[in-house]
């Protein structure tokens, strides 16, 4: 198999976002857009990613760093979709193979429909294979237009085309695989003469065709595969499609998301067969839930979270980059943020671990089997040895560690010496 390169457009502003940030880094499910479409190339095979980029450049350099496999050219001036493709015709020079070309603002693309493309342009050895998909509403796409052998003729922009082209609905997704050299030849052949006075990269396959070159159009895509994002509206509704799939994948691995219309689980979260996660719960960035836990209703999981197997996160409760250990409890209303909470622990209604002193984030240490009390602060950082209880209403000051076993009340929480009081065994 030949080397493919992959490339995603990404240098216009997305005017109707009405917003400082590139179209391409506004988030879904707590990534990047772009990052979706990067896998969706990786995944049909691609081993260098070039993104183009020109409107808010350094944001997009800058937001896409830690991914090894990407780099940029860019588009000073950004005169239209073939213009793009011609700005890397540098780091092209001397690719000898497939060139795909994705969009960054579609992030609902997926890796197995360009690997089929890819694998097609293999096969066939086609100069250009591009996707397309039918749609119940293709205003604002281009239309692609067949011969009467339903051959691939031309791709019309919707500002181009006649009354009769828009009214077809199979529509370009801007998903296309070129040979590398026919690629770069076709970018030599096309203007701007049309209604946008851009040059278009959708002009490429027609040059080819023209040429007696092998064009194929593959109707491979999901209509959905093809939103591309514009607006804060269509973004809420890629969100929903996301979401969606996201919910999916967990549910097929085996866990229960009781009402998924009210509950968002982020891109990046990982969730254990047999956990049930009740309505009205946020699980939010990289975050680890494990077997046969119980989350919410109304939690709020966020990054920097693992809970073992068993742990119970319940109604209204905040944890933030915090390990709870196998079976601990954590039932209503409470804070556990930069904690490390050992098994089978309890953290009653209202308890709070106090981690932010106005400057920097202190740690929680809680041992296994400790009972932290209704309504108590623990001041961080701070530690509470196993088998320790923290009675109710108490407010453990920072540094004031409490020993395994022992028994504190009150404010600030002092050892309890009543002989009647028996300090639960460590
Ligand atoms: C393009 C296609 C259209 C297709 C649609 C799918 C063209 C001419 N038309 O139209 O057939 O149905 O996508 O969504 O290609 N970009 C640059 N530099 C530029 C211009 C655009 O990097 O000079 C990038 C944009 O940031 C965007 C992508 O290319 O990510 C597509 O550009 P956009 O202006 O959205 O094209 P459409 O009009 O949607
Ligand atoms: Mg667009």
């Amino acid at each position: 198999m030949k080397k493919l390169v992959a490339i995603v457009l990404a240098a216009g502003k997305g005017e109707r976002m009405k917003s400082d940030r590139p179209k391409v880094l506004h988030e879904l499910c707590g990534r990047a857009m772009i990052e979706y479409v990067l896998d969706a190339a990786r995944h049909a095979g691609a081993q260098r990613i070039i993104v183009v980029i020109g409107y808010g450049a350094e944001g997009v350099r800058k937001a896409l760093g830690d991914h090894k496999d990407v780099e940029f050219a860019f588009q000073a001036e950004q005169l239209g979709t073939g213009h793009a493709v011609r700005v890397c015709s540098e780091q092209l020079a001397g690719h000898d193979g497939p060139v795909l070309i994705l969009t960054g603002d579609a992030p609902l693309v997926l890796g197995a429909s360009l690997a089929k493309l890819v694998a097609e342009q293999a096969k066939t050895r086609a100069e250009c294979v591009l996707g397309t998909a039918e749609v119940a509403n293709p205003f604002g796409l281009g239309r692609v237009i067949r011969d009467e052998r339903d051959e691939f003729f031309a791709i019309v922009e919707e500002k181009d085309a006649s009354d009769e082209q828009r009214e077809i609905c199979e529509i370009n997704p801007s998903y296309y695989v070129f040979n590398c050299a026919d690629l770069l030849n076709s970018l030599g052949k096309i203007n701007a003469d049309n209604k946008q006075e851009q040059l278009y990269l959708t002009d490429c396959p027609g040059v080819l065709r023209s040429e007696g070159k092998k064009v194929l159009a593959l109707k491979v895509l999901a209509g959905e595969e093809a939103y591309g994002i514009n607006s804060r509206d269509q973004l809420a509704h890629a969100f929903t499609i996301l979401q969606r799939r996201i919910h999916q994948h967990w549910m097929n691995e085996g866990v229960t998301i009781m009402d998924p219309s009210s509950t968002f689980v982020d891109s990046r979260a990982r969730i254990g067969g047999d956990t049930i996660i009740l309505p009205f719960s946020y699980i939010q960035g990289p975050c680890e839930i494990g077997l046969r836990c119980r989350i919410g209703p109304f939690a709020h999981i966020r990054p920097g979270t693992r809970l073992d197997t068993g742990v119970e996160v319940g109604a209204f409760v905040e944890v933030s980059r915090s390990h709870l250990g196998e079976g601990t409890l954590v039932r209503h209303l409470a804070f556990v943020g930069d904690a490390q909470v050992g098994a089978n622990a309890n953290i009653s209604a209202g308890a709070i671990t106090a981690n932010y002193d106005g400057s920097t984030k202190n740690e929680t240490v809680i041992g296994e089997r400790a009972m932290i009390g209704a309504g108590s602060v623990l001041i961080a950082p701070v530690t509470v040895g196993a088998g320790a209880t923290v009675g109710a209403g108490s407010v453990v000051t920072k540094r004031h560690n409490v020993p395994a076993g022992a028994v504190v009340v009150g404010v600030p929480a002092q050892p309890l010496h009543s002989k009647n009081d028996k300090p639960r065994k460590p």
